[in-house]
């Protein structure tokens, strides 16, 4: 399996734990054997809550159908623990992460929370704030359960950390399908040049802002998707692990075609969720938005119908994933109720209670494509055969600081649309955070 060959955040990143982390990590071993695998008289060892509190940015629609999925099977699984939301509303954990940062920092952590594998987790487990969990996943049989690859973004100097819920696609286009029939569209575009023309067609039927789009996060998508076309999978990897220059030509393309491409969106961009923009296609203000696949259950919590999707032209059969994932953070109140989580969150049961309704597929290699929607049952068979790149905006290319400088570099671009700025931004960027 190909999966992504960037491991925490840059090339040979895994491995380049600190000292001071990997003592902490060992610390941690003994803190948690001291009390979280207790039996439940002990209750947890010492805080005796068996609450759960789940961080998540799912709040509303198909991603908190999704959550409410999973904790219906917690509740099945986990007598005598109680789930208890910490969700903070906002896409991509925009407003989430930021919270989550100060309570991590205070010492008050809810018992688990929500973490995308690759560079975004490593953070985490290289600032030692979450638990090992290599021996939980031996007790489970995890390890056979997901594809190694996936295994390799979770584990840092042989040691698990998280247990993935799933795996999302990031580079999909959703259309409404009246808009476009209304504008004679019947084939899906396969490269930028065809995109460019369709989009001109769904323009000369009145719709001015074809293309909905939001504020940074969901702009650094759409050009992460151009990227990919421009630069082809392997040389957009290598954006991400030092391999390819952010200078180079092709980037100062992909650029310009992401600049004609926001000629094509809503002006009030910056100001909108990526569910505001999804809001524009269902309206029929808009004909496409690029976004991850989580909009297809989204779309279907919300009971629109009329959509379709294709994978952002000239992606070729590149599979843009990530994954979300849970954590057992370091002091945590309930780590017996944590475990039990944790363990839903990795089980066959778990994974099809949640990724049936979240537009996932499950990270478990032995899930039946028939019990999932028709969505999910395509991409699973993408994700089998498909060439596999991570996304920065998602966690699993880059870390948290550079996303942050990769969100305020594309909010600028939105403002300034200065070619030259954007390219010098990504660069100085890159050469800040990547790990060589
Ligand atoms: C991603 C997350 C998805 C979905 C999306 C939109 O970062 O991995 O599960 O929630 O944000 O909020």
């Amino acid at each position: 399996m190909i999966f992504s060959p960037v491991k925490g955040g840059g090339r040979g990143g895994r491995t380049r734990i600190t000292r001071r982390a990997a003592v902490a990590a060992v610390g941690v071993v003994a803190l948690l054997t001291a009390g979280a695998c207790g039996s439940s008289d002990d209750n947890g060892g010492g805080s005796g809550s068996t609450k759960v509190e789940v961080f998540t940015w799912w709040a509303d629609g198909g991603e908190k159908a999704g959550l409410d999925g999973l904790v219906k099977q917690f509740g099945t699984d986990c007598a005598g623990q109680t789930f208890e939301n910490g969700a903070v509303a906002g896409g991509a954990g925009a407003n989430a992460k930021s919270v989550l940062a100060s309570r991590l920092q205070q010492g008050t952590p809810p018992d688990t929370f929500q973490a995308h594998a690759g560079a975004e987790l490593s953070d985490y487990i290289l600032a030692g704030q979450v638990e090992d969990i290599s021996a939980d996943y031996d007790a489970w049989g995890l390890k056979q359960a997901f594809p190694q690859g996936l295994i390799d973004n979770l584990t840092v100097e042989g040691k698990i950390y998280s247990v993935p819920a799933n795996i999302h696609r990031a580079n999909v286009v959703w259309t409404n399908k009246k808009v476009l029939a209304d504008a004679g569209i019947t084939k899906d575009p396969t490269d930028l040049a065809g995109f460019i023309a369709d989009l001109e067609k769904v323009k000369a039927k009145g719709i001015k802002a074809p293309l909905a789009i939001g504020k940074d996060w969901t702009q650094l998508m759409l050009f992460e998707s151009v990227l990919i076309t421009d630069l082809g999978p392997e040389k957009f990897t290598g954006l991400w692990n030092g391999a390819t220059d952010w200078n180079d030509p092709l980037v100062t393309k992909a650029i310009n075609d992401f600049k004609t491409l926001l000629t094509y969106t809503n002006t009030d961009r910056d100001a909108l969720d990526w569910t505001d923009a999804e809001k524009l296609v269902m309206d029929g203000k808009a004909g496409y938005q690029l976004m991850g696949d989580w909009e297809a259950a989204d779309l279907d919590a919300k009971k629109f119908t009329d959509y379709a999707w294709f994978t952002f032209p000239g992606n070729g059969d590149t599979f843009q994933w990530l994954a979300d994932s849970f954590v057992l953070p370091k002091g945590a109140n309930n780590p017996e109720g944590t475990k039990c989580w944790l363990k839903t969150v990795g089980s066959a049961a778990g994974q099809k209670a949640f990724n049936t309704t979240k537009g996932s597929i499950p990270a478990r290699t032995d899930a039946a494509p028939a019990d999932y929607p028709k969505y999910q049952q395509a991409a699973m068979a993408d994700w089998k055969s498909a060439k596999q790149v991570p996304s920065c905006a998602h966690g699993s290319a880059c870390s948290q600081g550079w996303q942050g400088a990769a969100n305020s570099a594309l909010g600028a671009f939105s403002t300034k649309q200065d070619v030259p700025a954007l390219q010098k931004a990504l660069a100085t960027a890159a050469s800040q955070f990547v790990k060589k």
